[in-house]
């Protein structure tokens, strides 16, 4: 009788009458319990991978800090691919037009998490910062013309988050792209900039937020009713009590001022003309939507997204500290010296510490329209019950009556 862990003439180890199927399943798993942490982890093409171009002396080796400026890209390189994973794996969630709220908290976790990658990318340029100006000038012009602008992975997180190119700062009056002079680069570029981008995948998103529709809670109406109402007791009746005419002038133009803000936004056509300005990013219904979702998001379903609001301008901080973090290592180590890439090094980086390269700028603005909470509309009854169906389809015991939601609001207030 042959042993049954013999391998057969073909590799295989086990052998029967079962399916093709089952034979490979069979196989696989036979491969992957022989695997060890070093085929796993395929470490000899990743340990080959740091080759230090630069020569001390012919014959003895290279400059020391090479070693680390490499190890450090290469693993900037890998933690891009992570995030880029997880990013794509969020936007396949978002890329639907009824978003399954099951999901939500998978896109939680995994904003979460890129967020934590993020935060340690921004303190992991500490460790290159322990060699100095005077070491990295050894091998700088052994890296010839090789620059971070070249990072392809970089341009498809950007692409893929949402950063247009309009809003890209030109370098050397070239286009980001011009670097790339590979069809495979370029394909993939150009296959990051057209796909949906998270930023348009959240604002289709914010679109559809219940209660903004004019024959349902009519949210938008009732804002702004409550933002007149708001800044009258706020602003204007102060200033119009006010007995001091020198006072009562700075008061009014005080209240106008902050009227005129709130009309920009409040009107469409204002905001269309914010939005071609390059001030707004996304549309008038979704800048709806994240203001509603920020003033209820008390209530049980907005919990998750409103969640997902604060880590998006989390992963725009992250990323503005990166670029921050990055800049201020490059002023250290070359001063005011033109980049390897051929910018302007120190000067073009900072031109990128700004506003527009925030990809969820307009959640940062959302807080300008905030209003007191005694100010915020009431929801209806139905309003409030549709706000309060939890994830798993059912609907917990909402009042039913306008007197029993007043009798709960005073319970919970106690
Ligand atoms: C000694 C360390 C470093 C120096 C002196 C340096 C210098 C520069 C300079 C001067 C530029 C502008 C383009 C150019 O003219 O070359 C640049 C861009 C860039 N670098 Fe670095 N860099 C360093 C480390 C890093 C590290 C560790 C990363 C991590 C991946 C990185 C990623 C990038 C990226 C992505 C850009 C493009 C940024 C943009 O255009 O917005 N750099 N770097």
């Amino acid at each position: 009788m042959a042993c049954p862990y013999a391998s057969n003439d073909d590799g295989s180890i086990f052998s029967g009458n079962f399916t093709d199927e089952i034979q490979d399943g069979l196989n696989n798993l036979a491969i992957t319990e022989g695997i060890n942490y070093h085929q796993y982890l395929q470490l000899s093409k990743v340990l080959s991978a740091q080759k230090p171009l630069s020569k001390v002396e012919e014959g003895k080796g290279s400059v020391h800090d090479e070693h680390l400026f490499i190890v450090t890209h290469q693993a900037y390189e890998l933690w891009f691919k992570q995030i880029l994973y997880e990013v794509d794996s969020i936007r396949d969630i978002l890329n639907n037009n009824i978003v399954d709220e099951r999901m939500m908290l998978m896109i939680v976790t995994q904003l979460n998490r890129v967020n934590m990658i993020m935060k340690l990318l921004c303190d992991q340029f500490c460790i290159l910062e322990t060699m100095t100006p005077l070491d990295f000038l050894r091998f700088r012009s052994f890296l010839g013309s090789s620059s971070g602008f070249q990072s392809l992975q970089f341009r498809i997180l950007e692409n893929t988050l949402g950063l247009k190119d309009k809003h890209r700062v030109k370098y050397n009056q070239q286009y980001y792209k011009d670097v790339f002079n590979d069809e495979e680069s370029i394909k993939l570029l150009d296959e990051s900039a057209r796909k949906p981008s998270l930023l348009e995948l959240v604002e289709s998103w914010l679109e559809r937020t219940p209660g903004l529709s004019l024959n349902d809670f009519n949210f938008w109406n009732k804002y702004q009713a409550a933002v007149k109402q708001w800044l009258h007791d706020e602003f204007k009746a102060p200033a119009e009590k006010e007995t001091n005419p020198n006072l009562k002038e700075l008061k009014m133009a005080e209240y106008n001022k902050i009227q005129n803000a709130y009309t920009e936004t409040l009107n469409e056509d204002n905001y269309r003309r914010a939005t071609e300005r390059g001030e707004r990013r996304i549309s008038h219904s979704a800048f709806q939507g994240a203001i509603m979702i920020n003033l209820y998001r008390d209530e049980p379903r907005f919990h998750q997204p409103f969640q997902i609001l604060t880590m998006l301008q989390d992963l725009d901080s992250h990323f503005t500290k990166w670029r921050y973090a990055h800049v201020m290592l490059v002023q250290r180590m070359i001063g005011s010296k033109l980049g390897t890439g051929g910018s302007s090094g120190y000067h073009y980086l900072r031109s990128t510490v700004s506003d527009r390269y925030k990809i969820f700028l307009d959640l940062f603005n959302v807080s300008t329209y905030m209003i007191p909470r005694p100010y915020i509309p009431q929801l209806t009854v139905s309003m409030k019950r549709t706000l309060s169906v939890m994830l798993n389809g059912q609907t917990p015991a909402t009042p039913n009556t306008e007197d029993q939601l007043e009798k709960q609001a005073i319970s919970s207030a106690v």
